[in-house]
């Protein structure tokens, strides 16, 4: 084969491995989104393998201990009950293959200061219950939905065993999705919309705008 015609078929195989990718992403999922992470996001993230796993770690194991703390703050919901610590036992799970992953690569876990994303949603959450409930709720299913799309986004520029790992990622985010999103509904008292569209917009933002720190969650570099 000519060097053009590699260079054509490589092309390709990275189309065919996108939309490939692509297409395990629901179209509800990318809806609920109010942007695509942009691609200087994923160029970042190939440039930081490292950071991207000891980041991921971190996120799975906050992932867990929010579920955790619902858990404790509404006893008395029976269906929120069941789905957190479904949950919380899934995020401990994908926690203890990053950190086997990271093992194997020899990476070193190490701290790492949050990124903005969390505490820029956090820091909107009404301050009351059924509100409080509700936004948290909202945010679950935000930062669900935003790492699914992350994992597709990343899979056709990652090796076998990683894009293998994040596959079975987006699935379980997806559906983690979709029931943060579920019980949000559910249990509000009053209409969610508005308040969907609150977070979604700020999401958004927090996504597209500049940071100076890579992230599993960071907009783009600064
Ligand atoms: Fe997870
Ligand atoms: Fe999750």
């Amino acid at each position: 084969m000519s060097e053009t015609l590699t260079e054509l078929a490589a092309v390709s195989d990275t189309g065919a491995a996108v939309a490939d990718a692509e297409a395990l992403l629901s179209a509800e999922l990318l809806e609920f989104l109010g942007c695509r992470t942009p691609d200087a996001w994923v160029a970042w993230a190939l440039e930081n393998p490292e950071l991207l796993l000891i980041d991921h770690a971190q996120c799975e194991k906050k992932a867990a201990s929010t579920a955790m703390s619902l858990l404790y703050r509404y006893v008395d919901q029976p269906l929120l009950l069941t789905k957190m610590s479904q949950l919380a036992r899934e995020e401990l799970l994908h926690f203890e293959q990053v950190v086997k992953l990271m093992e194997a690569r020899g990476i070193a876990y190490r701290h790492l200061s949050a990124s903005r994303y969390a505490e820029g949603l956090r820091r909107h959450v009404r301050p009351a219950d059924p509100e409080r409930l509700t936004d948290i709720l909202i945010i679950g299913a935000l930062i669900e939905a935003r790492s699914c799309e992350r994992f597709a986004r990343l899979i056709p520029h990652l090796d076998a065993e990683l894009a293998k790992f994040y596959r079975t990622l987006v699935k379980s985010e997806g559906r983690h999705y979709e029931d943060y999103l579920m019980l949000a509904q559910h249990l509000s008292t009053a209409p969610v919309e508005s308040r969907i569209a609150f977070f979604v917009e700020r999401e958004a933002a927090l996504i597209q705008e500049p940071d100076t720190a890579f992230r599993f969650h960071s907009g783009v570099p600064a």
